[in-house]
């Protein structure tokens, strides 16, 4: 499952090269499509380097000079018929195939009874909204298996690119316009992606977490993170004192501020593993050393340090710890 354990094991095989094992369609799709050209191209390379290798050495020049000459050959019709007409069927039956791949992976419109997701690109984190369920959150994306994704995405300041290897190509969030993406997951654990267009000093720390559940687990997840922030018991202090500092500017904590949009919603930041668009492990220690000084782990983050005291941060971490 999507435990510790887990994770610790998906973040070893990453290492492959991930897009030759996808765990999804598109991703499928453009691996075969992929091996087909390469296939293709390769069988041509053979052939070609063959006939040249093999006319090298059989008609070289000799110390004896043998006068071995090949025939010469002018006008012959099958060999003219056979380099015009082999190239030209590769050419069209490449053309189709290519064509059929693009209209069977670029979709404008979100098919039937697919999960609709709204991506917003920011530096230097991923805003994910799910309009179907009334939440938003971040960083992590969540998607039941065997059903469609339908993504749109957007960018809040510069040119991003959503890329998850395993799951489907890169597609770029651009200012001012929406650009749409479909996935179908077909097996569940997590995978991980990262934006692919540099966009600033922290492009390299922009990671997205994708889990991959069966659909009754997806639905408990939503509806988890369709409740309003809780209070536990002893964080009342702590509470408080985000709600009266610049914290709720950026924030959003459902059930405590609302206005915040600039940053990640915080209402279940601890039903997340990583902390600042994975830059670093979500616990509590983490979290001190990040409301201390961002520029510890991201160098660069939008976000400031508030210099708060040393007990207030306490204070601040211990809330947000218990947001789960
Ligand atoms: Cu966002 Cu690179």
């Amino acid at each position: 499952m999507l435990g510790a354990a887990g994770l610790a094991a998906a973040e070893t095989a990453v290492r492959t090269p991930a897009f030759f094992e996808p765990v999804a369609e598109p991703a499928g799709m453009i691996l075969d499509y992929g091996s087909l050209l390469v296939a293709t191209c390769l069988g041509i390379f053979i052939v070609v380097m063959g006939l040249l290798i093999f006319t090298i050495i059989r008609f070289r020049a000799s110390s004896a000079d043998d006068g071995l000459e090949p025939p010469q050959v002018y006008g012959s019709d099958q060999l003219e018929l056979a380099w015009t007409i082999v190239p030209v069927l590769l050419v069209v039956v490449l053309g189709l195939v290519t064509a059929g791949r693009i209209v069977a992976i670029q979709r404008d419109t979100a098919p039937e009874g697919s999960l609709s997701v709204r991506v917003v690109g920011h530096q230097w984190w991923w805003e994910l909204e799910y309009p179907g369920y009334g939440f938003t959150t971040a960083n992590e994306l969540h998607l039941p298996v065997d059903r469609t994704a339908f993504l749109e995405l957007e960018s809040q300041d510069v040119i991003h690119s959503f890329w998850l290897p395993q799951l489907s190509g890169k597609t770029d969030l651009i200012p001012n316009r929406r650009n749409v993406l479909w996935i179908e997951p077909k097996e569940t654990g997590m995978v991980v992606g990262q934006c692919a267009e540099y966009c600033g000093t922290q492009h390299a720390h922009m990671l997205l977490r994708v889990f991959v559940h069966e659909p009754d687990e997806f639905e408990r997840w939503a509806q988890e993170q369709q409740r309003q922030a809780r209070t536990a018991p002893g964080v009342e202090e702590g509470r408080a004192l985000f709600a009266r500092t610049a914290c709720v500017n950026c924030h959003t904590v459902r059930g405590v501020s609302e206005i915040g949009r600039f940053g990640p919603d915080l209402t279940h930041l601890m039903s997340r593993t990583t902390l600042a668009a994975g830059a670093a492990t979500n616990d509590r220690a983490n979290l001190v050393d990040w409301i201390t000084d961002p520029n510890h782990i991201k160098p660069g983050a939008r976000m400031p340090a508030m210099k708060l005291s040393e007990r207030e941060i306490g204070l601040v971490a211990g809330y947000l710890a218990s947001l789960d």
